[in-house]
Parts: C-alpha cells; structure tokens; sequence
C-alpha cells in the first residue's frame, strides 16, 4: 500500500459515505459521527513500519466495510486480494467455527488429515502433485527459493543461481526482498543474498543470453502477473516461451501466483490463460480468506527435492488454516466465484475504460479478472485517502498505479458503485494543475 502519508488532507471534507443496505445480511450501520482525525492515531506500542489511513475497521459483510465511527467503504482492496469471499461469508464463518470448537493448532509431530484434502484439492486444479504449507507469501517463495537451490545442489550445482525479474515483488524477508526488483524495498537491508540473475519481463530474448553463458541457473522465478510492481501482466506466449526454455534447460518453472493465484483472474491459476503447468507454485493470500496461510505446490520434476528434515514451520498447515483453504475453494466452486471474478472483472474494466480510457493523464487500464490497475502519468498516492473518504478502499501501486483487487464475490451492481466513485476522483486529480 502506498504511504498513507501521501493522503494528505484526509477526510478534511467530512463527508459522510452513504449507507446503502450492504450486499449481505449486515446489521444497520451505527449513525456517521465526527469525521476522523487527519491523521491515524498513534500506536506507541506498535512498531512504526506502516503509514496507515485514520481509519479502524470495525466489521464487514460481503464486499462493504463499517469503521468504528460507523462509516461505510466499498472494499476494492479486499484485503490487498485476500478476501476472496469478502467479509464474514455466511458459509465460511460457520465453518471456522466449527473448527475453533474442534482444533486450532497441533503441530507437525501428527498427521493433520486436512492438509492432505486441502492439499489434494491444490493438485486437483493445478495439475501438480503435492504441497507443502506455511503462514504467508513470503515463507511460500522460500520455500521456493529452497526448492531450486536444493535442485540444483542435488544436480551438481554447487553455486545455483535463480533469474528474477524487474519490478518483481516476492515478500521482505531476507532472501525474498533480494529477489524483488525494487531498489525501495531492499534499501538498508544489505548485503544482499545473492544468486539472483535479473531480466525484464516479457523479454525472451534476454532469457536466452542467460541460458547461453550462465550454467549455474536452475529456476525462473516470477509472478504470474506482477501485483505490487504495478498489474504487469506476463504475456501468455512469453509464458508458453519460457515453459518450453525451461524444459529444454532443466530449470524449474516457478511461478508466484500469491497475488494472482486462487480465482482472481478467472481461472483457478492465472498461467492456466496460457496454458501451461508450473514446476513449483507458491500461493498465500486469497487461500484462506482472510486466515493466515501459505503453500508452494509442485510438479513432478520438483516433488522429491524436499525431504524429511529440509523443510518445516511450527504453525503452517494448522487445522485451522486448513479448514479456511478447504472451505474457500469448497465454497468457490459451489458459487461459481471463478466465473464471477471473469464475468465482474470485465464488467469493472469496461465501466473503467469508459470513464477513464481517454482521459488524459491516464496511460493504461490492465490485468485479468478482478486483478486491474489504471496506470496514470503521475504518481497518485493521494487518491488512497480521497477513495476512502469518498467511501471506496483502493490501494496505488508502483507509485503511480490504482489497484483494484476486491473479493470475488463482487457483483456488477457493486461493480458499477466502484467506478461510479472512482472515476470522477481520478478525473478530478488528473485535472488539478
Ligand atoms: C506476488 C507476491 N508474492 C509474495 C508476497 C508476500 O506475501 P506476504 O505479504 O504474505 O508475505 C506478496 C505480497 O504482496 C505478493 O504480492
């Protein structure tokens, strides 16, 4: 999220968001109070790693949020593409429940019967063959990370070496911030761990120098469609491209579908448009709706790579992350969320378009599903906090990029509420001079 700093003058104007009867059965919004401070309250306690907007969350139905003083937002962030089924699902939350009264946590000393149905399931709709599970995105990619290392130690590489991308963005730990393509989010955190090859996107040219002069790779490793280095899309035949560069090379095809991944662009994986299978695959967010998980899932040429003793997490693949995957996917089918997010997506993007697509200022409308960006000729932090005191949560990547990643529930009605606040926002900021 971009720096909730750069909002300035937040909710300066007071205006109450109007209380619309919101998607799903919700209690009454409470009366609009006195507009927020401008400023979010101090934490002292609380280590200062966020700019944050003046706003505390109170609850949420369907795709609508209540602050504590009883405003309403329309959830476009959905939790940075979290909650796929977007707040307090009737279905989901009875189920969680059920499992609290049974079993949170025991640990990896025992089996867990529903890591292997969630697990099964992953492999059912990816075409892979077996998960491992952890807390978050970033422990996913390093799990990753270790994969093609160990594959390439277990071939006779001593020094293995990984191609990452510009803009690229895979988490902050240690390793993970290395393989990032963003000087912002490595600065201070040197040295490096290094083993990182870098290419531009979308550049199989590029791939192909590495693969002449450097035999020490043995992973490709990027995002599907990049989320935080602003809605880069990899183009389907650079996908089938490089499928096909790995298998000729022996390298692992890895693709981050934490952002992307779980139904959001219309297809269960967003490499599935392209029509091809991953080696490795690491997921997070949108898995659990809202409950902390993680996995990397993997194919044939990476499922022995791991054994006994390489690999383990004291939380991951706790009953209840488990029940919040197997129910998420469960209740997706059973809803048929993967249609809607293609059906919404496209009814969003083409409300977008004809609002915005020949405004100046405006570069690109892009991505798949409910995955979009609208890429301005400005940076536009500022818009963060005027959505939200017009009563729409968005985030801005990449500086200059409005992202919109909302629960797949969305319908076009809400849809059409989105834009209709969005654009003259957007209109309204691209005209200032
Ligand atoms: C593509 C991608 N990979 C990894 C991560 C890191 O996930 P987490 O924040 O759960 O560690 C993110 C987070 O935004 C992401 O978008």
């Amino acid at each position: 999220m971009t720096d909730a700093s750069q909002a300035g003058g937040f909710f300066s104007l007071a205006a109450p968001v109007s209380a619309k009867e919101p998607a799903m059965n919700a209690p009454e919004p409470v009366a609009v109070t006195a507009a927020a401070a401008a400023v979010a309250r101090p934490m002292p306690h609380v280590m200062n790693t966020y700019g944050r907007l003046p706003i505390a969350i109170s609850y949420g139905r369907g795709v609508w949020l209540w602050d504590t003083e009883g405003r309403r937002y329309l959830d476009g962030l959905g939790g940075i593409a979290v909650n796929t089924l977007g707040h307090a699902h009737p279905k989901l939350v009875p189920a969680l429940q059920d499992q609290i009264g049974k079993i949170i946590h025991t640990s990896n000393y025992y089996e867990v019967p529903l890591q292997e149905q969630l697990a099964a399931k992953l492999c059912e709709i990816s075409g892979l063959q077996a998960a491992f599970f952890c807390n978050s995105g970033l422990e996913a990619n390093e799990a990753a990370l270790k994969i093609a290392r160990k594959y390439g130690h277990d071939r006779g590489i001593d020094r293995p070496e990984i191609i990452v991308y510009e803009k690229a963005f895979h988490g902050r730990s240690i390793a993970t911030l290395s393989a990032t393509g963003n000087p912002k989010v490595q600065a201070g955190f040197g040295p490096l761990v290094e083993g990182f090859v870098r290419v531009p996107l979308n550049d199989l040219a590029a791939l192909e120098t590495v693969a002449r002069d450097n035999p020490n790779v043995v992973a490709v490793f990027l995002e599907t469609i990049q989320g935080e280095g602003g809605i880069n899309p990899s183009r389907w035949e650079y996908l089938q491209g490089l499928r096909a560069l790995c298998d000729r090379q022996q390298w692992l095809l890895m693709l981050d579908e934490v952002q992307c991944g779980i139904g959001r662009t219309g297809k269960w994986f967003a490499h599935q448009w392209a029509g091809i299978v991953p080696d490795v695959m690491p997921l997070a967010k949108g898995l659990g709706s809202g409950v902390p998980i993680g996995a990397v899932v993997v194919g044939e040429k990476a499922v022995n790579v791991l054994g006994p003793g390489n690999h383990g997490t004291t939380f991951g693949g706790n009953p209840l992350a488990m029940r919040a995957g197997v129910e998420t996917l469960r209740i997706m089918e059973e809803d048929d969320l993967i249609a809607n997010a293609a059906k919404v997506g496209a009814a969003l993007r083409s409300g977008l378009e004809r609002e915005l697509a020949e405004v100046p200022g405006v570069k690109e409308i892009r991505g798949a599903g409910l995955m979009l960006g609208i890429e301005l000729d400005r940076p536009c932090g500022v818009l963060l906090g005027r959505a939200a005191q017009a009563g729409l949560m968005i985030s801005v990547t990449a500086d200059s990029v409005i992202r919109l990643v909302p629960a797949l529930i969305l319908s076009e009605a809400e849809a059409a509420q989105m834009v209709a606040i969005l654009a003259p926002l957007v209109k309204a900021f691209l005209a200032e001079p």
